[in-house]
């Protein structure tokens, strides 16, 4: 069953997105080499505190895991997703996907993004933009009627048609229903069919998150349980929004 959303509760998402976005931002400032992961973490949980609300990742047990340890996501290079903050040093070169989800009101914000430290190569920076692409792309096909398989449809021929199949898709980690719910159903996932799955509704909400690979899709999670990285250990970036389905199309709700 995926939840219809009212009214008021768009007003609840716009709040709730708008703040994890501006913590997202303030983060993306502070990439710059010489400072760890953790000290993004640190900002990320005094930001929190300042404004009163909460962190959905901080405690989170997601599938039976051990909590979360972290307020944020900091993913370095070769690591896709759910990695926490630790002392590793941001260098100059580097690219770091940070991912943020703030509880306001009871209501789920989570938005994400992949962003250089200092001067980055040309290999890396196209990877990046590539990625956003695959976001906008999605949440472009998240039009009341279409279907969800849409979205990993248009996600799959952007790969194709204009990165030549240069990059590949995650496949073991997609985006999810959101509201007074952190992960909600159904799945969304960033590889698929044109018109297969549920149909897209009014009032539906959920994240479209593509993570794109820069060799294999192939995953491999670490022993410290949540690490996600890349088999080959070649680079990952990721984009995500949270968005809410209207009469006349997406409305993106994690934006400044
Ligand atoms: N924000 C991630 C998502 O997009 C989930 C992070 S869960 C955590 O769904 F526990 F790793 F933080
Ligand atoms: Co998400
Ligand atoms: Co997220």
């Amino acid at each position: 069953m995926i939840k219809i959303h009212e009214k008021e509760e768009f007003e609840k998402m716009r709040k709730a997105g708008k703040l994890a976005a501006t913590l997202l931002y303030e983060l993306g400032k502070q990439t710059k080499p010489g400072i760890t992961t953790l000290d993004l973490d640190k900002f990320a949980q005094e930001f929190i505190e300042k404004h009163n609300t909460k962190s959905a990742c901080f405690g989170y047990t997601g599938g039976g895991k051990t909590p979360f340890p972290g307020y944020i996501c900091t993913c370095v290079n070769h690591v896709i997703c759910h990695a926490f903050g630790t002392n590793q040093v941001l260098n100059e070169g580097d690219i770091i996907s940070i991912d943020v989800t703030l509880i306001v009101d009871g209501y789920h914000g989570d938005t994400c993004a992949t962003f250089a430290v200092g001067k980055i190569s040309n290999e890396a920076q196209k990877l990046i933009d590539a990625t956003k692409h695959a976001m906008e792309v999605g949440i472009m096909a998240a039009q009341p009627g279409n279907h969800f398989g849409d979205i990993g449809y248009s996600i799959e021929q952007l790969m194709k048609n204009k990165y030549n199949n240069q990059y590949s898709i995650v496949e073991d980690y997609c985006g999810h229903g959101i509201g007074t719910t952190f992960h909600a159903p159904p799945q969304i996932e960033h590889t698929g069919f044109a018109g297969t799955s549920e149909e897209i509704k009014p009032g539906m909400f959920f994240t479209v998150e593509p993570m794109i690979n820069a060799g294999t899709h192939e995953t491999r999670l670490l022993k410290d349980g949540w690490t996600v990285i890349t088999k080959d250990y070649r680079l990952s970036a990721q984009f995500e929004h949270t968005i809410g389905i209207t009469e006349n199309g997406p409305e993106i709700f994690t934006q400044l």
